[in-house]
């Protein structure tokens, strides 16, 4: 029987591989199955598989659909679509926080503006989780797997400083602009040009709601400000 850690570096082989087959099909793996160190699969009730930000999706479950898109195109789409949704919920909720604790002279405009950031998440979680549906798929957008998922750095609990805010929330639509972009490119190597469409929308607030955030940075705080000054 291998040892809890060969197990999971398997898996972690077995994800990476398919991950760089651009989960082309699901690995030969499920949660109710471990694979010992000879490759041979062996049946047992007792594994439990916990992935860290790399959870498999249930990127073989097709459903029929008449959309012409090759179904290769579709089940490749759908695992970078449930990453970019867990991302989404993770910023609709990273805003909320910052607008329920931000403190400061700017109260009531950054107070507008996290939670109008919120509501944008919002509308783009539904866009991409009803496209994941769109091509067949699962939207897999619970709180819980979120939460595992999401690529974004924790937000601050410790904060309330306006200014401590603003850099946190800029930094975290940052973060989420860029693999937003990747997405698009993803989408269109795969020649899903409605989802590059979608990617490039969302994409796009995120860099206006980043300029929003940034303009409240205080000039004297501001980093490219300090390496001037240095
Ligand atoms: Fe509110």
């Amino acid at each position: 029987m291998p040892d809890p850690m060969s197990r999971k570096r398997h898996m972690n082989k077995v994800l990476d591989r398919w991950e760089n087959e651009g989960g082309k099909s699901a690995p030969q793996t499920s949660p109710s199955t471990s694979i010992s160190s000879d490759h041979k699969p062996q049946t047992t009730h007792h594994m439990k598989i916990v992935p860290h930000k790399r959870e498999l999706t249930n990127a073989n479950t097709l459903h029929h659909t008449q959309n012409d898109l090759a179904a290769q195109t579709r089940t490749s789409m759908i695992p970078i679509l449930n990453a970019r949704l867990a991302d989404t919920i993770d910023l609709l909720h990273q805003a909320k926080q910052a607008h329920w604790n931000v403190k400061g002279r700017n109260f009531i405009a950054l107070h507008k503006l996290f939670d109008e950031i919120a509501e944008a998440a919002d509308e783009h979680m539904d866009l991409i989780a009803e496209r994941a549906v769109q091509l067949g798929g699962i939207a897999e957008g619970t709180i819980q797997l979120s939460a595992r998922r999401s690529e974004l750095e924790p937000y601050p609990l410790d904060i309330s400083d306006e200014q401590d805010h603003v850099a946190a929330m800029s930094a975290a639509l940052a973060a989420y602009g860029k693999r937003v972009r990747q997405a698009i490119d993803q989408s269109d190597d795969l020649a899903d040009k409605d989802t590059a469409d979608m990617f490039t929308e969302i994409s796009r607030a995120a860099d206006k709601h980043l300029w929003f955030v940034e303009s409240h940075l205080d000039r004297e705080s501001h980093p490219a400000r300090r390496r001037k000054a240095n």
